[in-house]
């Protein structure tokens, strides 16, 4: 090899590395760029966002007071539309002895009955937490 070729051949070198390394960065931007909003995570694995995504969705069971403050309440409360009242136990333990107990009570609150939409309106209320506001507010 003469001086002329070394030469040429080192610099088709350092242009080679060069595109090398230009073509990396730019597939890096274009992941970044198209990367999912939403990431999928695996179980076992760490995965940020999902404890943001756990307290933002109540991070475990709501409270009986949640639940009555945040629904029940507007209604039962004051006796809206012919609810039982918060606390009449009497009014309560009447309809609990008509459906069967507290349980005959909890498929009426998850199926709603006449004016008492299904589920009180806590639709993301899972039946343990609408019986335990249920228990709360008839104090049965
Ligand atoms: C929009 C008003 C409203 C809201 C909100 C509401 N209720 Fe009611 N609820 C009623 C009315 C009205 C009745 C009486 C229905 C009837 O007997 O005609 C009733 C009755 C009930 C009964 C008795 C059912 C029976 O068989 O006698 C239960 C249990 C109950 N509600 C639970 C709940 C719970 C738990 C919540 C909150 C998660 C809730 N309600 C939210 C209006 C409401």
């Amino acid at each position: 090899m003469n001086l002329i070729k070394k030469i040429l051949a080192a610099q088709a070198a350092v242009l080679a590395l060069w595109a090398v390394s230009a073509q990396a960065a730019t597939n890096e931007e274009i992941a970044e760029r198209i990367k999912p909003v939403g990431e999928v995570c695996i179980q076992g694995e760490e995965c940020k966002g999902v404890g943001a995504v756990a307290v933002a969705a109540g991070g475990g069971a709501k409270s009986a007071d949640d639940i009555i403050a945040g629904h029940c309440g507007a209604c039962h409360s004051a006796g809206v539309l012919g609810a039982p009242k918060i606390g009449d136990s009497a009014e309560w333990k009447k309809r609990a002895d008509e459906q069967g107990g507290l349980d005959g009570l909890l498929a009426k609150a998850i199926s709603g009955i006449n004016a008492m939409p299904p589920k009180g309106t806590c639709a993301d209320c899972s039946d343990d937490e609408l019986k335990s506001a249920i228990q709360k507010m008839s104090g049965l």
